[in-house]
């Protein structure tokens, strides 16, 4: 006796009227027209079944705290920075695992299931990283959380002498964070930011760990920090396991430095995050016009054989006031600024929200195959596109074969002469 059989599902790769059979909390096969015995069923009427989203880049120690103590007015990085140093003092650890506990919710309910965030560890209290050490804890049945030791303030950059974020931050990953972050291009001088990415390399590969650098998140054509952070990831090994996060100067740097990095990255290696609803609208602010857009070049570093996902980033925090947890909402934004429009782009955009980004944080057992984890969700759409067009209702979440989340199908009833009786924004429905 099955647990669960999903029928009559369309897949991510095309295949159709395809049957997915879970016992245990794992798939134990996938195939079309399966009828076995199961205690629930569940028809999907065509409807696309999709491994979770998952989201490679968030800030969930900031996350919902839109308005305190004020708003960001220039819209800058750099005044979001400032505004996250005024906030610190006045967080309570109860107040994040809250706000962190309510984004889950609202994640879980966009089909969302693994999250890597970075968690600042400048703050000698490590009021957030205690606090979302918590948060990781409640949600493990739910939600993969990965976390981040993230020196938002520069590991060298420190008030008190540049040991003292370094030691906060080994003090992070000895608590259980789990991965070594760093923001080079945020340090004092270009030389401190080298010396940063050495550093936070040499400790991750001293205790095993991977590495998620925001790296080069800036309009500065001369930010070369990614090309460090490769040559650091081949040098001590760390190949696969290194992500360079926003490398927004990429967008603006000459073309022909970049046909020598991509090389260097693919050969290190390297996983890029790109982050579009962020980086659009942080970047470019000092352009009068033309306006750059200032994302990463991800068709370019797919095509060079890098691993690209794209992240969230923030939702309604001192840099996006916007955001909902929707990871179809962050596919769309960046299938609109990379002008991957072509249909297998398009789709290629959809894995950057789910595979690329499983793969970005080593998930284990990710994917609609006989073996995998029995996690998936049914989105109100027949393919990846269609998904991304209407960023699709998530009809019903499942981890490990059990009902997280359901919503209702989105569908408008008309009351228009010799029309149908409702729409589902579907050709042919
Ligand atoms: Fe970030």
């Amino acid at each position: 006796m099955l647990d669960l059989l999903i029928k009559n599902a369309s897949l991510q790769d095309g295949q159709r009227g395809m049957s997915v059979a879970v016992r245990e909390g794992r798939i134990v096969e996938v195939a079309p027209g399966l009828d076995a015995p199961a205690q629930e069923v569940v028809d999907a009427q065509g409807m696309l079944l999709i491994p979770p989203f998952v989201d490679p880049h968030f800030h969930m120690d900031a996350t919902l705290s839109f308005g305190m103590p004020r708003v960001n007015q220039s819209g800058t990085l750099l005044e979001g920075i400032a505004l996250w140093g005024e906030l610190k003092p006045l967080l309570t650890q109860e107040a994040l695992v809250e706000r962190a506990l309510q984004y889950c919710d609202w994640a879980v309910a966009k089909g969302l299931l693994a999250i890597r965030t970075h968690v600042d560890v400048c703050d000698p209290r490590l009021l957030a990283v205690e606090a979302l050490l918590e948060v990781k804890k409640k949600v493990a049945s739910y939600i993969d959380l990965q976390l981040v030791a993230f020196p938002q303030d520069g590991v060298l950059r420190g008030f008190n002498g540049p040991q003292q974020h370094t030691s906060n931050l080994e003090r992070a990953l000895d608590m259980g964070v789990d991965v070594v972050g760093g923001i080079p291009h945020f340090e004092r001088t270009y030389d401190q930011g080298t010396q940063s990415v050495r550093l936070l390399c040499e400790i991750a590969a001293r205790r095993g760990l991977r590495v998620d650098m925001h790296c080069d998140e800036s309009d500065d054509p001369h930010s070369r920090h990614v090309e460090t952070l490769a040559f650091e990831t081949q040098r001590l090994g760390l190949q696969g396991r290194v992500t360079g996060s926003h490398l927004t100067s990429m967008h603006s740097m000459d073309n022909y430095y970049v046909s020598k990095l991509l090389a260097l990255m693919a050969e290190a290696k390297l996983h890029v995050v790109s982050n579009p609803l962020i980086n659009i609208t942080l970047q470019g602010r000092h352009d009068t016009y033309p306006k750059r857009r200032g994302m990463t070049r991800v068709p370019e570093l797919m095509a060079a054989g890098i691993n690209v996902a794209f992240g969230h980033d923030c939702v309604m925090d001192p840099w996006y006031s916007l955001g909902s947890g929707d990871m179809l909402e962050v596919a769309h934004m960046g299938m609109h600024v990379a002008q991957m429009t072509s249909q297998s782009a398009m789709r290629a955009c959809v894995d950057a929200v789910t595979v690329n980004a499983a793969q970005v944080l080593g998930l284990e057992g990710y994917g609609i195959q006989p073996g995998c984890h029995a996690d998936f969700v049914l989105l109100q759409a027949r393919n990846p596109v269609e998904a991304l067009r209407l960023r699709a209702t998530r009809l019903k979440v499942f981890k490990r074969g059990k009902l997280l989340a359901q919503t209702p199908a989105s569908v408008s009833q008309l009351h228009l002469p010799d029309r149908p009786a409702s729409t589902q924004w579907m050709n042919g429905f």
